[in-house]
């Protein structure tokens, strides 16, 4: 099926991105939020982003201003009636997003195709709230959605063959490379990621390293653009927490349990520098200062 008009439902940090590349690849595309000022704030955003790529020379001003044209904002979901394609990027719980699907059910047209965005959740248990189980995948962006790369195609048992080739040719019309999955906690990335983040933080909790030569270790020594400490404060220690109990929830394995100094710092507030301190205190943000607090 070939995707002429896209929706988006939630236009949050993902769900802007996700409208941004829609329409700078030159699909009309609907964007829904709950209230006008987050439909404001959204757009905002999306606004900015577009400049900076004019400023780099990335795309013309006029490209700019179409790409922005292009975007049809709502409060209603009614909007998604002709949509080929509705992407959900609303808030990361399994009941609000079943209870979006079965509303969009009834509004988008016979043949539309369903995805979410989730992170943790079961795609499986978004499509069991509608009835159009083969018409349903996920599509899993990464932050920023502008500038990274990489989409996972998450298929259920369900999705159908020609579905999931419509949005993986849909993943690479807005210029994205993507990787296929099963719906399994975490898929491909978070997985392997989510175990190594916790790993870190074991290691500071176990004496073996110092915050710094953690991450200098896996910066220098495998040539990583961050170390794993630097990463968690990055993502939010609250994030990986959240989704690491999911994960725990699904495997029952230790590599995905979340270390108690992980527990802790959640409870503190020390959340990474979305809240101005966790591995590093960032007071002063370009130079960030290892919390020497967790280093015992
Ligand atoms: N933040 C990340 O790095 C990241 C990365 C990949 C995937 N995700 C996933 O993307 C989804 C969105 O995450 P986010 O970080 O953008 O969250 P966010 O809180 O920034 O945005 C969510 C937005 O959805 C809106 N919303 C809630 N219910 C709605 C509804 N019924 N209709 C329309 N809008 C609604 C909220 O008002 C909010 O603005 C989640 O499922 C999350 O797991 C997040």
């Amino acid at each position: 099926m070939e995707i002429k008009k896209v929706g988006v439902v939630g236009c949050g940090l993902m769900g802007s991105g996700v409208a941004q590349v829609a329409a700078m690849a030159g699909f009309p595309t609907v964007v829904r939020e709950v209230s006008n000022e987050l439909l404001s704030k959204g757009l905002g955003g999306i606004e900015k982003s577009l400049a900076k790529f004019a400023e780099k020379g990335q795309i013309t001003a006029e490209q700019k201003a179409a790409s922005f044209a292009r975007l049809q904002p709502t409060l209603k979901l009614q909007d998604f009636a002709e949509c080929d394609l509705v992407i959900e990027a609303i808030i990361e719980n399994l009941d609000r997003k079943r209870e979006l699907f079965r509303e969009l059910d009834a509004i988008a047209k016979p043949e539309a195709i369903f995805a979410s965005n989730t992170s943790s959740l079961s795609v499986t248990e978004m499509m069991t709230a509608t009835r159009r189980a083969s018409q349903f995948l996920g599509l899993h962006f990464f932050n920023p959605v502008p500038l990274m790369k990489l989409v996972e195609v998450v298929k259920t048992v369900a999705t159908d063959a020609a579905v999931l080739e419509s949005a993986l040719a849909y993943a690479r019309a807005v210029g994205k490379t993507p990787i296929v999955t099963s719906d399994r906690g975490g898929f491909i990335v978070n997985r392997l990621l989510v175990p190594y983040l916790l790993d870190s933080i074991r290691a500071l909790e176990e004496g073996v390293g110092t915050i710094v030569d953690i991450d200098n270790g896996m910066k220098l020594g495998c040539g990583h653009p961050m170390g794993p400490l630097t990463l968690n404060d990055f993502v939010g220690i609250d994030t990986t927490f959240y989704i690491s109990e999911i994960m725990f929830n699904e495997y029952r394995e230790k590599r995905f349990a979340a270390p108690p100094l992980m527990k802790r710092m959640v409870a503190a507030g020390m959340l990474g520098r979305k809240s101005g301190k966790g591995f590093y205190d960032y007071s002063d943000p370009k130079n960030p200062k290892p919390n020497r607090e967790l280093e015992r």
